[in-house]
């Protein structure tokens, strides 16, 4: 039985974290079973902290307001992601935007986007696909890279706008990124992608 370690990143609710966690923690698929090995915030109040925490997933907090720069915010969170050897680091959520020190240091990340990239990048995305005129929206999971949001795309799932109220439109959102985060990241750790 071979083991794969994957820390995950998160700021805030912390949906994305507790689906992950639920799917994947030490669950077996084919010969290898997965191990979240531990989560990391940089926010104290984040609601992810107790998902996880129900789950049996260890967290460690690294509040980035304690840090006078980014670069030393990253210097702390690159080691703390180091000790623990992952073999996929995992953004769910995770409101930070990233430094050289991050991606010089993690190579193997991947992040979940709200949007059928690389239109939306960036904050709001949602909100901003909701608004657009077009006809479908969608999810994007991507390799983490210095650009914001714009690592190679390994996954994009979409559906039809139609006239759905905003909150309706969230829900099917996360509903697909509950359904298509899990399964990259199974591909990636037993090698397919
Ligand atoms: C998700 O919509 C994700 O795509 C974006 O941030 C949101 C996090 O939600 N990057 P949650 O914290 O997983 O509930």
């Amino acid at each position: 039985m071979f083991i794969k370690k994957i820390v995950i990143l998160f700021s805030g609710e912390g949906t994305n974290l507790e689906n992950i966690i639920k799917k994947l923690h030490n669950k077996e698929f084919n010969d290898t079973k997965i191990v979240v090995s531990k989560a990391i915030t940089n926010n104290p109040l984040a609601n992810g902290i107790k998902r996880a925490k129900r789950e049996g997933v260890e967290v460690e907090i690294i509040d980035h307001k304690k840090y006078t720069s980014r670069e030393e915010f990253d210097k702390e969170l690159v080691k703390a992601i180091k000790k623990e050897s992952p073999d996929l680091v995992v953004l769910a959520g995770f409101m930070r935007i990233l430094t050289p020190i991050f991606t010089e240091n993690i190579k193997n990340a991947i992040n979940i986007h709200p949007s059928i990239l690389p239109l939306f990048k960036g904050a709001n995305a949602l909100k901003r696909s909701f608004e657009s005129d077009m006809k479908v929206a969608g999810v994007t999971v991507h390799k983490v890279s210095s650009e914001l949001d714009s690592g190679e795309i390994l996954e994009q799932d979409c559906f039809k706008k139609d006239r759905l109220s905003f909150e309706e439109f969230e829900k099917r959102i996360h509903e697909l990124e509950y359904e298509i985060y899990p399964k990259v990241i199974v591909d990636i750790l037993i090698k397919k992608k």
